[in-house]
């Protein structure tokens, strides 16, 4: 078996094991990323588009601001829609000047893979097999954490001080934690998103959150060309049964205003139903292996909290490891776990509340409708209420 030797093991090459590998080599800590699939497949893979302000200001001080500051839509608000009408939030006017920006994650991605290929940092591709062994944790045999994997057909292990666990919901690292020493929050909602990216110029400067008595629409975009949407769907639809017609037709009834308003129709390049869940993973930790990103916690998207979260597991994580590799503290590695659980918890709450506002109960209750809508109307009408959102929505500080 061929060994390698690394400070820092990394399972995963999403946002949060590239930040964290990136974020580590500007401490002068050597890293390996272990990925599963090719660089293309991670690079082409739609998701998430919306960075907090916290995210905003770690990429451009860790020297990956100049394309964001670019290419990236900043917005100062959202509109919240209903009865036929679109509220605009003014997020920076109510957080003291905090906004989001618009980026999506395949360029997080790309500007990530640029800056680690800039360095010695090495990322194995496309391996199988990955299994991490990390004997401290249970208190049995020495020998310190490991990570084998197979490559181009040659069982391979990589030696290492820690293991970063960024490997997402359905990795390996997570499960490697016996149930003894974890506790597995989760909740599943009785609907799912269709996405769909299309070559349509956006007809909103800012994103739409759009309550409908049909269900939930989002309006987003991804650049002046590029339109992003969604909308609600049971669980268990059936992509096939969406015809572009039919998604057009179903968008534009939900998020169509009395003014007029509506998307600008295009060619639809992408489109995919994705289940929506709650999960959280406590403790964050198990002896030298740490969980980041969605090998952690998993929010439903109406928040826009999954990528957000994932940056800040990983700058906490990087600062605390490295506090060790440069006097030997281990208190802020002792905190990491703590600390993320409880900002996972509240991006939790924020994220259901969203949701929880936004999307039509598989009920179809009048009550529960009427409720909603009393709870849009009394967040328009309230500086408080709008306050409380625009705070959770641009995000807290990294910590
Ligand atoms: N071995 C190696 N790599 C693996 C394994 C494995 N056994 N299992 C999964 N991976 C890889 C996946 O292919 C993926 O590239 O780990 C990476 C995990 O990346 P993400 O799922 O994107 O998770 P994360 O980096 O935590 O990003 C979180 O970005 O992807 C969005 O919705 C996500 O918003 C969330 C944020
Ligand atoms: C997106 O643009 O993909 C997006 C925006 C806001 C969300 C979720 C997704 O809440």
């Amino acid at each position: 078996m061929d060994l390698e030797h690394t400070q820092v093991g990394i399972v995963g090459a999403g946002p949060a094991g590239l930040m964290l590998g990136h974020l580590l080599h500007l401490h002068g800590i050597d890293t390996v990323v272990i990925e599963d699939r090719s660089q293309d497949y991670v690079v082409d893979r739609v998701r998430a588009g919306v960075l907090e302000q916290g995210t905003v200001d770690l990429m451009r001080e860790c020297g990956l601001g100049d394309r964001l500051a670019r290419e990236g839509l900043r917005h100062d608000g959202i509109y919240i829609a209903f009865r036929g009408a679109r509220h605009r939030i003014d997020m920076a006017a109510l957080t003291g000047g905090r906004t989001i920006t618009v980026y999506g994650q395949n360029e997080v991605v790309k500007d990530l893979i640029a800056a680690r290929q800039a360095t010695a940092c090495a990322t194995h591709w496309d391996v199988d097999d990955v299994a991490v062994s990390n004997p401290e944790a249970g208190g049995t045999a020495a020998g310190g954490p490991s990570i084998s994997f197979t490559q181009a057909g040659r069982r391979r292990m990589l030696r290492c001080d820690f293991i970063a666990g960024c490997d997402g919901f359905h990795g390996v690292c997570r499960p490697s934690i016996p149930p003894s020493r974890r506790t597995f929050y989760e909740r599943t909602y009785p609907f799912a998103w269709l996405g769909i990216l299309a070559e349509a110029a956006p007809a909103s400067e800012e994103l739409v959150y759009s309550l409908h008595d049909r269900g939930f629409a989002l309006f987003s975009m991804r650049s002046p060309t590029v339109t992003r949407l969604y909308l609600q769907c049971p669980p268990d639809d059936d992509i096939a049964a969406w015809s572009d017609d039919r998604i057009w037709s179903e968008l534009k009834t939900r998020l169509r205003t009395a003014d007029g308003w509506e998307p600008y129709e295009g060619a639809i390049t992408q489109k995919s139903i994705t289940p929506m869940r709650s999960f959280v993973a406590d403790p964050m930790r198990d002896g030298r292996l740490f969980l980041a990103g969605d090998a952690a916690h998993i929010v439903p998207p109406t928040g826009a909290k999954g990528l957000n979260l994932a940056m800040a597991d990983v700058w906490r994580l990087s600062q605390a490891l490295a506090e060790f590799y440069r006097g030997g503290r281990t208190d802020a590695l002792d905190a990491y776990s703590a600390r993320g659980v409880r900002r996972t918890w509240l991006a939790q709450r924020f994220s259901w509340w969203m949701t929880s506002m936004l999307h039509r109960s598989e009920s179809r209750n009048p009550f529960d409708h009427e409720r909603q809508l009393a709870e849009l109307d009394y967040l328009v009408s309230s500086q408080a209420a709008m306050t409380s959102l625009a705070e959770n929505y641009v995000g807290t500080p990294l910590a």
